[in-house]
């Protein structure tokens, strides 16, 4: 079994003295203070060679990527979509071709989904479950059938609760007119426990410039859900799974430059805590020394530490990676379409439910809804129009 040591960096550790023992040396005796120091001295030692041993053991088994990615409990289903739209024409923010309602072609240079004129996914149901709309590029505009709205994109999270019913759209409007419109996101669907299905459906918006990044050199990590490195995520939603700590939810974007490398630390949980890593968009990664070099899925061992790195040569693109991590929910799934219950039964009731309610009706004038091309980012939520942080 390939083992691979993390190399310890001396000056890290005699920083990590320094920067304690002036502390302790202002409050003891000289006796204490030198027991103090070589107890110190014995944690610092202890804790960074335990905290850079990271073991190809970890690695629990591997996949491919799939559409949708293969995900572990508390989590449902995962996509990331990355989409090269043309740029605009100055009439109107509609993709220069028709789609059919299903175009999930990947040979294309974009998708237009279940869209016709504008790429997205116009109005449908969802009930049971919570959608975590992640972005690193491009603008996504949401309408709902509780008259709820936003446009945002670029950093931005969407994390949206389901739970007893809503319908919504998520269009793609092309709102660069001058260059192309890049679309890079994730969609992640967490679970609901059954006490908290039938929840008011609501969303909170996650703006760019509030979400926790760990910037170092090189390597910027997206703080989604849960907290690493001293970076804590937003509040999630009220009813969410995420919301209790000990449910151990993180959910971590990392990009990394050729040679940069990011250590995570075993999950509070240990092997009770789920871990998927997937590796989605570089040359080479290095997974606590094993080699990747396609797109990959790995179940991860959440007892132990993983440390990934861009092994792409000098000058290759960056490389990006997803954490999906949680305490699973262990309740029965039963899954169907845009319905994740616990029995079929309930499912039955949630097509009985949409077809007679239709989940509060649709107040919006098009399926496919998309705001003016001028209008900025902004969520509209129980008739307050709010904006990002200026
Ligand atoms: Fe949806």
């Amino acid at each position: 079994m390939l083992e691979n040591l993390c190399l310890l960096v001396g000056h890290r550790l005699e920083r990590e003295v320094m920067r304690t023992v002036p502390i302790i040396a202002a409050k003891t005796s000289l006796f204490g203070f030198l027991a103090l120091f070589h107890s110190v001295l014995h944690m610092a030692t202890m804790s960074a060679a335990q905290k850079h041993t990271c073991s190809s053991s970890a690695i629990l088994s591997t996949g491919p990527l799939g559409f949708p990615y293969t995900t572990p409990d508390p989590f449902l289903f995962c996509v990331f979509h990355r989409d090269m739209y043309p740029a605009g024409n100055e009439k109107n923010m509609h993709a220069p071709r028709k789609g059919n309602g299903a175009d999930f072609d990947w040979s294309k240079p974009y998708r237009m989904y279940h869209g016709i004129d504008i790429a997205g996914f116009p109005q449908h149901p969802h009930r049971g479950f919570e959608t975590i709309t992640a972005t690193l590029e491009g603008i996504i505009d949401h309408t709902d059938s509780l008259g709820n709205a936003g446009r945002y994109g670029h950093g931005d999270v969407q994390w949206m609760t389901a739970g007893k019913g809503v319908v919504h759209g998520e269009n793609f409007p092309l709102v660069e007119t001058e260059k192309p419109n890049f679309t890079k996101f994730f969609q992640i669907w967490l679970n609901l426990p059954a006490k908290n299905k039938m929840a008011d459906a609501s969303f909170k918006m996650h703006w760019n410039e509030n979400i926790p990044r760990v910037k170092q050199e090189g390597v910027t990590v997206h703080v989604w859900a849960g907290e690493v490195e001293g970076k804590t995520a937003l509040q999630p939603t009220p009813f969410s799974w995420a919301q209790d700590d000990a449910n151990d939810v993180a959910i971590f974007a990392f990009e990394l430059m050729p040679s940069k490398e990011f250590y995570v630390p075993a999950a509070k949980g240990g092997s009770h805590t789920n871990r998927a890593l997937y590796f989605i968009e570089g040359d080479e990664m290095l997974c606590n020394g094993k080699s990747f070099t396609k797109p990959v899925h790995l179940t991860m061992d959440g007892g132990q530490p993983f440390e990934i790195k861009n092994n792409g040569p000098s000058g290759s693109k960056p490389m990006l990676c997803l954490l999906l991590q949680g305490r699973p929910i262990a309740e029965p799934v039963a899954k169907y379409g845009p319905f994740v219950m616990n029995t079929q039964q309930e499912i039955q009731q949630a097509f009985s439910d949409y077809r007679a309610t239709q989940f509060g009706g649709w107040p919006w004038k098009d399926d496919a809804m998309v705001f003016p091309r001028t209008k900025g980012r902004f969520a509209l939520l129980n008739g307050a129009e709010t904006y990002p942080p200026v």
